[in-house]
């Protein structure tokens, strides 16, 4: 993939701090509405409930930080770690109005060498940002580090539809439309073209399966959603 010369992290970082202001109304454009729903499964499927401690690596604008945010109430905590500060004030700003303000903390940092001890949460989620990563197993593994033994490792991401027509149909529709989508709203079709590169060379749901394993998660899975547009990868930490 080009990266115009830059290493993957600067790429990334610089894209993403270049479209913050416009990142929710796009992932609402491109999803028809659907991510928001998606985020709610990914966190059933981390299992935050009342009172837990979850990190959510790669926040973004913390849409799904306050999702699990709801789900651990004013008992837990959630920190959402990202390494582009423009799209941490956005998360900031959005959570204004949020009840549970009090329990969320943003903090800049880098996915590659995540900031806390071993075994610091009672669950792990990333929504969307594992492809964005310059190594892919490093951030599984580290992920797989901060978790409790018995804790949950979860991964909400583009995948790999398989069913023959919706297959073609979708790939023509993010290769040629999201970018387009992004010219028009965001003034940004480069940044859109990447999103769809990265889609295209992230491994399908059932390698990410494989990969979860050899980061030493156990009772590993996925679940499809819109037909496998979009996967929830789910991992366990050994308990001894
Ligand atoms: C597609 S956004 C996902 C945002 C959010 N999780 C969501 O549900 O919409 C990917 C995020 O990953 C962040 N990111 C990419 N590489 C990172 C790294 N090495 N460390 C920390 N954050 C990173 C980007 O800054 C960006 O905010």
């Amino acid at each position: 993939m080009d990266f115009a010369g830059k290493d993957k992290a600067t790429y990334v970082k610089e894209t993403f701090n270049s479209i913050a202001g416009h990142y929710d109304l796009m992932n609402s454009l491109m999803s028809i509405g659907m991510d928001k729903r998606w985020r709610r499964i990914a966190v059933r499927h981390v299992g935050a409930k009342s009172g837990m401690n979850i990190l959510d690596v790669c926040c973004g604008t913390g849409q799904l930080s306050m999702e699990l945010g709801t789900a651990v109430g004013s008992e837990g905590n959630v920190t959402g770690l990202d390494f582009s500060q423009n799209m941490l004030d956005v998360a900031e700003h959005s959570l204004e109005h949020f009840p549970y303000r009090d329990r969320i903390r943003f903090i800049q940092g880098n996915a590659m060498e995540i900031p806390f001890p071993d075994h610091s949460f009672d669950g792990v989620t990333v929504g969307w940002g594992l492809r964005n990563l310059p190594d892919l197993r490093q951030g599984i593994r580290e992920m797989a580090r901060v978790v409790k033994p018995g804790g949950k490792v979860v991964s909400l991401d583009m995948a790999k539809p398989t069913f023959p027509g919706f297959k073609q149909a979708y790939w023509l529709y993010f290769e040629r439309l999201v970018p387009l989508m992004g010219k028009i709203w965001a003034k940004k079709s480069s940044a859109y073209q990447y999103l769809h590169d990265s889609a295209r060379e992230f491994p399908s749901q059932q390698e990410l399966v494989r990969i979860f394993n050899e980061c030493g998660l156990i009772k590993t899975n996925y679940v499809n959603l819109a037909g496998g547009v979009v996967a929830v990868v789910i991992g366990t930490k050994p308990k001894n």
